[in-house]
C-alpha cells in the first residue's frame, strides 16, 4: 500500500467518525426511558373504567337519591341531645316582658350598676338592694328622677356619685320592664310585675320634679304603685296575651347616649 493510499484511508475514516458523532449529537431517536414517566397501561385504564361504570351504577340504583328517608331504617327517629329540645323554648309571658326590660338594662344601667347588679366603687348595688325590693314607688321615684346624696345600700353607705333622671330617656313601658326586671334578676322577685299604667300614674305624680331625689324625699319604704297586674300573672290563666302586645318601645336620647333600642315584644 502507498503512503499516499494510506493518507487517503485515514481521511475516510477520520470523515465517517466526525459524521457520526455529529449525527449522534442532533440524534431525534427518544431519549432512554426515565424511571418513572412509563406510559399508564391500557389494561388498567379499562379495568378502572370498568369499575366506575359498574360502581356508579350500582350506587346510583341503590342510593335513593341520598334521601334521608330511603336510606334511614324504618322506625329510626334521629336523636335529640338531652336538654335540647330542638326547637327554642316556648317563653313565657313573663319571660317575654322581662327580656324586653333586661334590653332596657344592658342599654342604660348596665354601664354604672354592672350586668351582675354588684354595682362598683361609689355605684351602688342593684343585686338583693332594699330599694329595689321592697315599695315599687320609691325605685320608680329613683328611675325617673336619679338619687344623689348619701344612700345607704346593703348596710353600706354611698353619695360620692349621682344617678341622673331616666325619665327623658325612656318611656313608661321600658321603665316598667327594668324594673321588673331588675325586681325579677336581682330581687328575685316574679309574683308581681310593674305594668306601663303604673309607670305612667308615676310619672303624673312625680314627672315634674325638676332636680333629683335625695334618699330622705323618697316615698315610704313600703309604699306599692297602684294598678292592676296583667292577667298573665296570675298562674290561672297563662295563655292570657299581655296589654300593648306587639308595641315595640324606643329609647329616644338618653344619658348613656343616643343608643336606640328595641325592647323585645312584650
Ligand atoms: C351614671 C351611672 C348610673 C346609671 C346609668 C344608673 N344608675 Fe342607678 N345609681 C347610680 C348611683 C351613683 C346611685 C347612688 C346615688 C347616690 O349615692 O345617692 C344609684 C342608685 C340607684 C338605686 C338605689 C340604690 C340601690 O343600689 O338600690 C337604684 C334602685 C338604681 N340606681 C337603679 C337604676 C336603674 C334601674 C338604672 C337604669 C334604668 C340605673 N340605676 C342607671 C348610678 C347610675
Amino acid at each position: 500500500m502507498s503512503e499516499q493510499q494510506e493518507n487517503r484511508d485515514y481521511d475516510h475514516k477520520k470523515s465517517v467518525r466526525d459524521s457520526a458523532s455529529i449525527a449522534n449529537n442532533q440524534t431525534e431517536e427518544n431519549s432512554k426511558p426515565q424511571q418513572g414517566t412509563e406510559p399508564f397501561p391500557v389494561w388498567l385504564l379499562i379495568i378502572c373504567g370498568i369499575i366506575l361504570i359498574v360502581g356508579g351504577t350500582y350506587v346510583g340504583a341503590n342510593s335513593g337519591g341520598f334521601e334521608f328517608a330511603n336510606n334511614s331504617k324504618s322506625g329510626y327517629e334521629p336523636g335529640v341531645p338531652a336538654g335540647l329540645s330542638g326547637k327554642a323554648p316556648e317563653l313565657s309571658e313573663f319571660e317575654k316582658y322581662v327580656n324586653g326590660g333586661e334590653a332596657v338594662y344592658k342599654a342604660v344601667c348596665n354601664g354604672c350598676h354592672q350586668a351582675t347588679g354588684a354595682g362598683q366603687g361609689q355605684i351602688p348595688p342593684l343585686l338583693e338592694s332594699e330599694w329595689i325590693t321592697n315599695g315599687t314607688e320609691r325605685f320608680a321615684q329613683i328611675v325617673l328622677n336619679g338619687i344623689r346624696g348619701p344612700i345607704t345600700v346593703k348596710g353600706v353607705s354611698y353619695g360620692g356619685q349621682e344617678m341622673q333622671a331616666q325619665k327623658g330617656a325612656l318611656n313608661d313601658k321600658q321603665i316598667a320592664q327594668v324594673m321588673t326586671y331588675v325586681r325579677s334578676k336581682f330581687g328575685n322577685i316574679s309574683e308581681t310585675v310593674v305594668t306601663k299604667e303604673m309607670v305612667e300614674s308615676a310619672r303624673q305624680k312625680f314627672g315634674d320634679r325638676p332636680t333629683q331625689y335625695t334618699a330622705g324625699e323618697l316615698s315610704p319604704a313600703e309604699t306599692m304603685l297602684q294598678g292592676d297586674q296583667p292577667d298573665w300573672v296570675s298562674p290561672e290563666e297563662p295563655e292570657a296575651e299581655p296589654e300593648n302586645g306587639g308595641e315595640s318601645a324606643q329609647i329616644h336620647s338618653g344619658q348613656m347616649g343616643n343608643e336606640q333600642i328595641n325592647s323585645k315584644t312584650a
